[in-house]
């Protein structure tokens, strides 16, 4: 699907992010399995990542990212009629996080359910949140994008603990003046979605059953490294813009490799890209809203600004959204 935004405008007008308080370096998962700081750091560029503690499930970590973005954008919870929470780790199948946050926000009203979308969840939400509004249907809605990944991997399996890290981030959309979502480019291919999977974790049978993620680092990679430049032309290309007019530009925080790989084809022009992953993992959907952050506050994300926003991850799946930068959004991380 790639579409030019239409309808009247929407923008993000409050972000707010969380971690977890434990850092995992690369030296204390070297004590866990076979592998080692050098070879991490030089495979994926990461250095550490957040951890959950044993009892923080996925709304926990999101509910300070939820405050925060609505305390920015100065909406009471009340004033939420639409809640959509993009992850792959809810606390539990259902009821629903976002329902279970809705209760805890304080937001009766709101219309709440869960997108699963893999890393590119984010992207997906926001979309549809602002399919609801600009139509009229919602007026104000939360868009919260978080996983706690460490609490279904394999910790034996050095393929994946060395990845991904845990942490939330959310968004308010409302309708603006001028400004906002521009365009949009979303897409998902199940034939690879065998790649990066969580086996037992549904209504199918299977003989041996995990509750683990299982990847094939090799072909997501290679996935990756293809759709971060396709779906970010394709949504340039609709929308009549160049990648020399973007002004920030946010990856999905995966691999470092990745992410410059996708630098170089697109030509974005130096210092506008936002890279974390250093400090965070990959937070799968919490990636693009705390490299948001991050940006905000190092000054680079002001209103104004084009911002071009593009995830991939399990489905397998792909995504982007251009925006004109409308409000001030720094402090976000709690
Ligand atoms: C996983 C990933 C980092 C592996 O990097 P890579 O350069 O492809 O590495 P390879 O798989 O080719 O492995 C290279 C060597 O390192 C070894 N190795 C693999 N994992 C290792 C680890 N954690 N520590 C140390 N060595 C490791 C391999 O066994 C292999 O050894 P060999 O050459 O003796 O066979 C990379 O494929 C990747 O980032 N893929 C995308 C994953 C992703 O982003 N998933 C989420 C999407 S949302």
């Amino acid at each position: 699907m790639i579409a030019r935004a239409t309808g009247r405008p929407v923008s993000i007008t409050g972000l707010g992010c969380h971690v977890p308080e434990r850092v995992v370096t690369n030296d204390e998962l070297a004590k866990m399995v076979d592998t080692n700081d050098a070879w991490i750091q030089e495979r994926t560029g990461i250095r550490e990542r957040r951890i959950a503690a044993d009892d923080e499930a996925l709304t926990d970590v999101a509910l300070p990212a939820c405050l925060r973005a609505l305390e920015m954008a100065g909406a009471d919870p009340s004033s939420i009629d639409l809640l959509i929470v993009a992850t792959v780790t809810p606390d539990m199948s259902f009821p629903s996080s976002s329902a279970l946050l809705a209760d805890r926000l304080g937001m009766p009203e709101a219309a709440a359910y869960d997108l699963s979308a893999g890393c590119t969840g984010f992207v997906y939400a926001v979309v549809q949140a602002h399919a609801m509004l600009a139509a009229g249907l919602a007026k104000r809605a939360l868009v919260v994008g978080g996983d706690v990944l460490s609490k279904i991997l394999d910790w034996s399996d050095r393929s994946t603990v060395v990845l991904f890290g845990d942490g939330a981030g959310a968004v308010v959309m409302e309708l603006v003046d001028e400004g906002g979502f521009l365009g949009f480019d979303l897409g998902a291919d199940g034939g690879g979605g065998a790649n990066l999977w969580l086996p037992g974790s549904g209504s199918r049978r299977f003989e041996e059953p995990s509750k683990y993620v299982k990847m094939n680092g090799r072909e997501v990679f290679k996935f990756a490294t293809r759709v971060m430049v396709s779906s970010a032309d394709a949504v340039l290309g609709e929308c009549g813009l160049a990648i020399d007019d973007v002004d920030v530009y946010v990856p999905h925080q995966a691999n470092v490799r990745i992410i410059d790989h996708a630098v170089r084809k697109l030509g974005v022009p130096e210092g506008r890209t936002v890279v974390n992953v250093d400090r965070y993992g990959n937070t799968s959907s919490g990636s693009i809203p705390l490299a948001l952050a991050d940006a905000a506050d190092d000054g680079r994300l002001k209103p104004g600004k084009l911002v071009l926003l593009t995830g991939m991850g399990a489905g397998l799946t792909w995504g982007s959204a251009l925006i004109r930068w409308t409000h001030e959004t720094t402090g976000a991380l709690q």
